[in-house]
């Protein structure tokens, strides 16, 4: 047994990267999984590749930055499973410009994304939380929380706000909660590649071939937030590769 084992999770952007990573992770250590985002072929994958290796998982279509998408994921680990022990925040869209370029969709979308989406998650989850007089909130915010970089300033803004929103719901959420920020530096996903600035993008996916670290290194971090005894909360977690300055 471990504090993972048989725990119910539901998971924001399992599709790829490192929710992929971490829900591949969790399955093996025992956990029943719940898992949402956009694109159903890639979230099917992640779930028939957790089946087919005897683990637990359900997938469900959600956008997060829509109420009900993220009330349908707190509703289907309840349903499938009966509780909900842990909710991870992750769905995140990186598409970085410089202001000058006015990207007002791409704005809007890592606002929608990072903010709406999490007061989502935290809105379909706390009444379930608080009813058991159990849970785990952990949210995935940046190593762009505590450094801003350009021309990143949209999304390190959003970023930070996943980090001061955090610290803000641990404060509330009393003895029977634990809530977690876990902050990854530069992570070798698809993540760099969709959207933004070409030019930045081109930038990004140079620096990600050249010091980048495995998905894998979050999902770690994750599951050692999770795997803790009930009365300890892991209340942050920045996990950096060495190249990064
Ligand atoms: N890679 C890095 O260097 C790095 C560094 C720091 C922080 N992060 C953060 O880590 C998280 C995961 O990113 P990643 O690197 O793993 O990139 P990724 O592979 O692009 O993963 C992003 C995930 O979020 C989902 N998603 C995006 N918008 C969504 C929406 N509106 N509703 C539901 N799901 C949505 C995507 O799935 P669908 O498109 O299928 O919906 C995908 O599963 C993000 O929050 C990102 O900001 C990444």
């Amino acid at each position: 047994m471990t504090g993972i084992k048989g725990k119910v999770i539901a998971l924001t952007g399992a599709s790829s990267g490192i929710g992929e990573a971490t829900a591949m992770h969790l399955a093996e250590r025992g956990a029943r999984l719940v898992l949402g985002a956009r694109r159903e072929d890639r979230l099917t994958a992640v779930v028939d590749r957790i089946t087919a290796h005897g683990g637990s998982a359900v997938g469900i279509v959600v956008d997060v930055t829509r109420r009900d998408g993220l009330k349908r994921l707190t509703d289907a680990a309840v349903d499938h499973f009966g509780r909900l022990d842990v909710l991870i925040s992750n769905a995140g869209t990186m598409a970085v410009s410089p202001f000058d370029e006015l990207r007002q969709d791409d704005w809007d979308a890592m606002v929608a994304t990072h903010i709406t989406g999490l007061l989502n998650g935290i809105a379909a989850a706390l009444p379930v939380f608080r009813q058991q007089r159990s849970g785990h909130f952990v949210n995935v915010a940046s190593t762009a929380a505590y450094v801003v970089k350009a021309p990143q300033g949209v999304y390190a803004a959003t970023k930070t706000a996943v980090k001061v929103l955090t610290e803000g719901l641990r404060q509330e959420s009393g003895p029977d909660l634990r809530v977690t920020l876990v902050s990854p530096g530069f992570t070798n996903t698809e993540g760099v590649t969709k959207g933004g600035s070409p030019e930045v993008m081109a930038a990004l996916i140079q620096q990600r071939d050249a010091i980048a670290m495995p998905p894998s290194a979050i999902a770690c971090a994750i599951g050692y937030a999770i795997e803790q005894p009930d009365g300890v909360d892991i209340s942050e977690i920045v996990v950096r590769p060495t190249a990064q300055a």
